[in-house]
């Protein structure tokens, strides 16, 4: 592997690449990765922020894998690892809270329902933009209302009245990403999964212990509990619905439809819809997958969400955001030429997006099933699941299916032949 790319790689295009600036568009989890690499390789990036300061909102994160190598390089492994939110694991509860499974953390290899690195969106971009701060152009509150490619140069006109050239502009702008759409002029690549999903943060129960509870409710409605390390409890409704739109609504009227959709859930639903009118960090989305035939289009491209947002059914969200911007910023590094960057860049993540994307048949059904007896149904799948062998053999599946998933270049090495 290394031979083959060290080979595409020449002495004399590093030192000219030195100059180079990005624009990197997104301080979410990828904006910032991204940024760091490519200081790292000698490029000159600046990141701009639409939000006034870092948007830290969000529920538990994971991160799996291949991310995980990128997190060392990276040298934020232990930062992190202080900041984990330490849950047992994950139990299924019925509608009078009593558990049905549990899966412990350990179970799976760590790579499981609750992967062994679990931390707060919030915690985990605060991190990436301090790693990355010293080094990097940080814009708040500012973004990209036109961007223009003119060949040689990238032409961005910012909402701010700022013009400003870049060599090249990367889209970390997430799964409604404005680069995308002023990129791809085309029809949305978001393939919704007929789901909504809400996040927010509720005061600590005693009953919230150490477990995430995860409790389904008939026609396919699901209240998700966690306690966080912050003595607070993070909430996460998601209901089933074929209706389109209600992202757009404003956040008053998403809060009421969502009252009204758990009206009868049961379990502690009334308290997790007490809190929800009280939360000052609500988010609202629906779930969907970012599905494109290529990133890039002359000197623009983009990366996680943006490009390829596998949706939080997969579990794959964060790892994938960090293991394109390594890879990004890796070939990027090494190749003077933008065009064999976003191609390698591409031809290298584009397996592992896909293999992530691809949601295990009927897992929609299996994670929030439509009836009662859907549910009846997936408990009992589930409680047999939980048992030691089954566990041990998946463990095995599981193990080996994510070390087969990418092979991380090291760039380091490339770069220093
Ligand atoms: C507020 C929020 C909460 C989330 N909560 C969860 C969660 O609880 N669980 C989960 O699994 N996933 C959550 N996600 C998604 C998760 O962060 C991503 O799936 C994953 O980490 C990939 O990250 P990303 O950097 O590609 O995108 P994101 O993390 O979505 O980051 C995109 C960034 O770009 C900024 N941005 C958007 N448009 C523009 C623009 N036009 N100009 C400049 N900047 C712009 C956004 O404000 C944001 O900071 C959340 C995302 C957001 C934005
Ligand atoms: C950034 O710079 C400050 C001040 O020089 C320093 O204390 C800090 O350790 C640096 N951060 C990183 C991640 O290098």
């Amino acid at each position: 592997m290394l031979s083959v790319l060290s080979r595409s790689f020449s002495r004399s295009s590093k030192n000219s690449l030195g100059n180079r600036s990005v624009l990197i568009v997104g301080a979410g989890v990828a904006g910032p990765v991204l940024a760091y690499f490519l200081h790292r390789y000698g490029v000159h990036p600046v990141v701009v922020e639409r939000t006034p300061q870092l948007r830290t909102t969000g529920q538990t994160v994971d991160v799996r894998g291949a991310g995980r190598e990128v997190v060392r390089r990276m040298g934020v492994n232990s930062v992190i690892r202080e900041k984990i939110t330490r849950e047992d694991g994950l139990a299924l509860v019925d509608s009078a809270g009593r558990t049905q499974a549990a899966f412990g953390v350990k179970d799976f290899g760590g790579q499981g329902f609750i992967a062994d690195i679990e931390i707060l969106r919030g915690e985990l971009v605060n991190i990436l933009y301090e790693q990355s701060r010293n080094h990097t152009q940080y814009i708040f509150g500012d973004h990209p209302s036109s961007i223009n490619d003119q060949g040689d140069h990238v032409q961005v006109t910012f909402a701010s009245g700022n013009i400003r050239d870049f060599d090249l502009v990367i889209g970390a702008d997430g799964i409604r990403s404005k680069t995308r759409r002023l990129l791809f002029s085309d029809k949305s690549p978001i393939h919704y999964l007929n789901m909504y999903t809400a996040y927010f943060t509720i005061p600590y129960s005693q009953s919230d212990g150490t477990w995430a509870r995860w409790y389904n409710a008939p026609k396919g409605r699901t209240v998700l509990i966690r306690p966080d390390n912050q003595g607070t409890t993070r909430a996460f409704l998601t209901f089933r619905s074929s209706q389109r739109g209600y992202e757009e609504l404003d956040p008053d009227m998403q809060k009421e439809l969502l009252q009204k959709v758990f009206a009868d859930a049961g379990f502690e639903t009334p308290r997790v819809l007490n809190g929800l009118m009280n939360s000052n960090d609500f988010y609202f989305e629906a779930i969907g997958q970012v599905k494109m035939d290529q990133w890039s289009r002359g000197r623009v491209t983009l990366v996680g969400d943006a490009g390829y947002c596998a949706s939080p059914v997969s579990g794959m969200g964060t790892t994938l955001a960090f293991v394109g911007a390594y890879i990004l910023a890796g070939e990027i590094g090494r190749h003077h030429d933008h065009t064999e960057a976003f191609r390698q860049y591409e031809a290298l993540m584009r397996p592992y997006v896909t293999k992530a994307q691809k949601l295990i048949p009927g897992s929609i059904h299996v994670a929030s099933p439509q009836t009662s007896t859907g549910i009846a149904f997936r408990n009992a799948l589930l409680s047999f699941v939980a048992r030691p062998a089954v566990t041990r053999l998946l463990t095995k599946l599981t193990e080996s299916k994510t070390a087969e998933k990418v092979t991380l270049p090291d760039y380091e090495i490339v770069l220093a032949q």
